[in-house]
């Protein structure tokens, strides 16, 4: 089995797999973290959302319309929404073959299956709790599951789990429920509402392009609800000068779908 070599980077930002080596691999799959793992990247990112009959599962968009075979499995349920089907609906759905037939047979995972997994490669991850206005509460069952796998004890709270979010209100209540995890806003708060935003958010995660060398710095000078410097982590840079350009721009964290494009970018 696939294990990631802890410590391969010595210097720069960290490099995270955003929903697993998704260039490589059918996104937020087991096959996606795998894949990452055996190219030596222990961090990994993904979305959580929630079946019609409360299992958490991992799927980036609201629908399984996209990532999966749910049109022909399930032709007469248009939309397809994940809060529309049952895990064991769910469960019997192909999420590989959409991107290769090598894939065929790949499953959507439940959220606790993926844990095992990231735990079984000795893998690190970004948690996105994703369009938590759908599902009332799930931060709370989150962190419940997160704890029950073990994720909130002490060896894996600092080094080894973020949770993020679009939903500053959704951050907010994981740090209020939990205040030991290390959390990230998922956006570009102006620099006058930093400060609001340290009280609860130790990261600010921007997309890429909103970012610049003043406001990386602006961000590192203000402390996180831990006491030390916020981070800023960049997303989604899938090429080598982009990398190169947020990288001078200081940023502690890369979140990308190519992850050996940007590691080897910024040697
Ligand atoms: O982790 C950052 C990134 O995942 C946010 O955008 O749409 O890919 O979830 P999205
Ligand atoms: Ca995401």
């Amino acid at each position: 089995s696939p294990h990631a070599r802890a410590g391969s980077q010595s210097t720069g930002p960290v490099i995270v797999s955003h929903r697993g080596a998704s260039a490589y691999a059918p996104e937020n799959t087991l096959a996606a973290i795998d894949k990452a793992a055996a190219m030596g990247f222990p961090w990994v990112e993904n979305d959580v959302q929630r079946t019609k009959d409360g299992e958490l599962v991992v799927l980036h968009d609201a629908t399984l319309a996209r990532t999966t075979d749910v049109e022909q499995v399930y032709p007469h349920r248009s939309p397809w929404k994940v809060k529309d089907f049952t895990a064991a609906e769910i469960a019997r759905l192909d999420a590989g073959s959409w991107f290769s037939y090598r894939y065929a047979g790949v499953r959507v995972p439940t959220l606790k299956q993926y844990m095992n997994r990231v735990s079984h490669n000795h893998q690190k991850l970004v948690l996105e709790v994703k369009n938590p206005e759908l599902y009332p509460g799930i931060e709370r069952q989150t962190l419940k599951l997160l704890s029950n796998e073990g994720w909130l004890d002490p060896a894996h709270l600092k080094s080894s789990l973020i949770v993020q979010s679009f939903s500053a209100d959704s951050v907010r209540t994981v740090h209020d429920l939990r205040p030991g995890i290390r959390t990230a806003f998922l956006g570009r708060p102006s620099i006058a509402q930093l400060p609001d935003y340290a009280q609860f958010a130790d990261q600010i995660n921007s997309d890429q392009t909103a970012l610049s060398s003043g406001y990386v710095s602006a961000v590192h000078g203000f402390d996180g609800p831990h006491g030390s410097p916020m981070k800023v982590f960049a997303w989604t840079v899938n090429d080598a000068a982009a990398a190169r350009r947020v990288a001078g721009f200081g940023v502690d964290g890369i979140i990308t779908n190519v992850p050996d494009v940007i590691q080897r970018a910024l040697q």
